[in-house]
């Protein structure tokens, strides 16, 4: 590749450097190159989100980024949020409270909450569906997806899985 580029970039904790040509977006390099195919390409104009990741903590649409300007900064997958084999708040959230069936838009889903609850700790559910308004899924009608990061902002589900159990915020959330 004549025209290739070489990028320093740190990927869920992995240190990769690569030579990519400059007209390759982020999401085309995490999946084709890295593997990481759990970063989902959902249409070709910026609407859906399927493909968000973060990059240096913030979400970013993967599909309007070309990997060269990740150059030097840190991005993190869905493939990342899981520590020591135990799912993160968030991911066990969407597994309580069923905000998943084909779970296509679920990755970029569950990125862009985590950065909505790293911003806005304690959401309103209005707030939790304008901040998701970039994410689209065909599948939820969108009820059980608030309810799970509603369960994962009160900590009704921790982080090795386990429900707060007498909880009325749990109920509220859909979780017991
Ligand atoms: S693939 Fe649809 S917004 Fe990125
Ligand atoms: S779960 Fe199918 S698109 Fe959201």
């Amino acid at each position: 590749m004549a025209s290739s580029k070489t990028i320093t970039v740190e990927v869920d904790d992995v240190s990769y450097i690569d030579d990519v040509e400059p007209r390759l977006l982020l999401v085309q390099y995490l999946r084709e190159r890295l593997g990481k195919t759990g970063t989902l390409i959902g249409c070709d104009t910026t609407n859906c989100g399927a493909c968000t990741v973060h990059l240096d903590g913030v979400s970013v649409k993967s599909c309007t980024m070309f990997a060269v300007q990740a150059d030097g900064h840190s991005v993190t997958t869905i493939e990342g949020l899981a520590r020591d084999g135990k799912l993160a708040p968030l991911q066990q959230a969407f597994h309580e409270c069923h905000a998943l069936q084909c779970g296509f838009c679920t990755p970029g889903m569950i990125m862009q909450s985590a950065s909505l609850l790293a911003e806005n700790p304690h959401p309103t559910e209005q707030e939790i569906r304008d901040g998701l308004e970039g994410n689209l899924c065909r599948c939820t009608g969108y009820q059980n997806i608030v309810a799970a990061v509603q369960a994962a902002a009160d900590g009704t589900v921790s982080a090795d899985g386990t429900v707060s159990a007498d909880s009325d915020e749990a109920e509220t959330a859909g979780v017991a």
